[in-house]
């Protein structure tokens, strides 16, 4: 068994999209295993960009299977849309290469609102979400008040359900002086578009498990990144799921020895969208610099991400809590140009140096990078697909990342084109 979760190291947007399209020409099926639609993955085949939320990267390859998981929390109007939009390119989607697991909860209108809603409630300390509903979802979730995929095929329960859902939460939208939603209405609309969710239902976990019977190779495809981990990440400036490997099997319903290779993809530099701690930010010219270079925009609210230098503390980190076998380096090419380049290689806090993020959210706006400067290059790295393609310069920062955060690079993206992509180490081979 050779399976290979993808995860993101950082704070999401690393570029995951692509790797995971990369990869799946060697892979079987192609599984998401937590998020939903506040992930905004971007692939480029052959100059057409693809920019995919719900549905796994390797939908565009033909004659793979993509799932969605249990840990994924799923919009099925959002899913519904991204399909038809997706198939007008061309890609073909059936049941035979798509299923979406019965036991994954939905989101419902009712958790955009109380998304929207709590942010406003907020004020200041807003977290700046996607307002795509998620963390309300995932309250649901382990509150036992959630809607699932496999509740759509029995009408009188899902009716009760999402009558004591509503219940519940209009209580606390009157109270935040929101309006209140109705029950019959949510009812009304799912049962308009059950057929069409139902028509991909499956068993997920069992199929998961007969493709590792028959040999095939399996890649969970993460959304978010690392930071953004509900108990690993900058709480509460973080997303409502757990983000990091384990996930893979727990999203996915595998054991936990499913995952071989743990890929965390890494981008050269750090970017956040959203609010909260971010040590290594650069709130200004070079922080534009990279913004503009690197096109930093969110795939999904077009919010401009904020940039900041690499942190190799933050990278090492991620690379013990996932277990991360090798990682993925994205973006290397926007740092051409730069006379030099700043890695955090520790902070300071209250005095003391330390060489791990702390946890509470006091000390992750306390700390202060310390860096060590590297030469930057001038030559582009830009569509590189080989190593010596690359100047000594941008070698030897490759080189000193490897050594800081403990891992090796297996892989290096040069350009947000599938095939400007140079291989090191193939995840899926022993
Ligand atoms: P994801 O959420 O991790 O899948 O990443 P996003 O798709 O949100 O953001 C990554 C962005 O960088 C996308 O626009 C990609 O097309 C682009 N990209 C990926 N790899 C590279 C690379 O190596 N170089 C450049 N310049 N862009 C890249
Ligand atoms: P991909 O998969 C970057 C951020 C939001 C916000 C926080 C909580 O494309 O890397 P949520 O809507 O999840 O409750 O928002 O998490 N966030 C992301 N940032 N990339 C993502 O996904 C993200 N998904 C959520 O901006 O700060
Ligand atoms: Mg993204």
């Amino acid at each position: 068994m050779s399976n290979v979760a993808v995860i993101g190291s950082q704070w999401g947007d690393e570029g995951k999209g692509k790797i995971v399209d990369w990869l799946s020409s060697r892979a079987d099926v192609v599984v998401r295993f937590q998020g939903g639609h506040n992930a905004g993955h971007t692939l480029v085949i052959d100059g057409n960009e693809y920019k995919l939320n719900l549905l796994p990267s390797g939908v565009v390859r033909q004659g793979k299977i993509s799932m969605i998981g249990n840990g994924v929390v799923i919009s099925p109007w959002a899913l519904l849309k991204e399909i038809a939009t997706i198939k007008e390119k061309g890609v073909k989607i059936t049941p035979e290469n798509f299923v979406i697991a019965e036991n994954a909860n939905l989101i419902l209108p009712v958790h955009q609102a109380l998304d929207a809603a709590l942010e406003m409630t907020r004020g200041e300390g807003k977290l700046g979400t996607t307002k795509r509903g998620i963390g309300p979802a995932y309250e649901d979730k382990v509150a036992r008040r959630g809607i699932r995929v496999c509740d759509l095929r029995h009408p009188e329960i899902l009716k009760e359900k999402i009558s004591k859902m509503m219940f519940h939460h209009n209580i606390l939208l009157a109270g935040m002086g929101a309006d209140t939603m109705d029950a019959n209405e949510t009812y009304d609309k799912l049962m308009e578009i059950a057929g069409d969710i139902l028509h991909y239902a499956g068993v997920v976990w069992r199929d998961l498990d007969r493709a590792r019977t028959e040999g095939k190779k399996i890649l969970f495809e993460g959304a978010q990144g690392t930071m953004l981990d509900v108990d690993h990440g900058t709480y509460p400036y973080v997303t409502s799921s757990n983000t990091v490997a384990a996930q893979a099997a727990i999203g996915s319903g595998m054991g936990v020895d499913a995952v071989k290779y743990v890929l965390g993809i890494t981008k050269a530099y750090t970017t956040r969208v959203g609010t909260g701690p971010f040590p290594t930010e650069q709130d200004n010219e070079i922080g534009q610099f990279l913004g503009e270079k690197g096109k930093e925009f969110g795939t999904v609210t077009g919010r401009k991400r904020r940039c900041g230098w690499f942190d190799a503390v933050m990278v090492r980190q991620a690379v013990r809590v996932n277990g991360i076998h090798g990682i993925s380096l994205t973006k290397l090419d926007v740092l051409d140009g730069l006379e030099e380049i700043k890695i955090c290689v520790g902070y300071r806090l209250n005095g003391e140096e330390i060489d791990y993020y702390p946890a509470s959210q006091v000390d992750q706006a306390a700390v202060e990078p310390i860096y060590e400067t590297m030469d930057g290059w001038s030559e582009s790295t830009y569509g590189a697909r080989s190593w010596a393609e690359l100047p000594a310069a941008a070698v030897k920062y490759v080189r000193h990342i490897e050594e800081l955060i403990g891992a090796p690079v297996s892989m290096l993206s040069t350009s947000p084109e599938r095939d400007d992509t140079i291989l090191m180490r193939d995840p899926f081979v022993d």
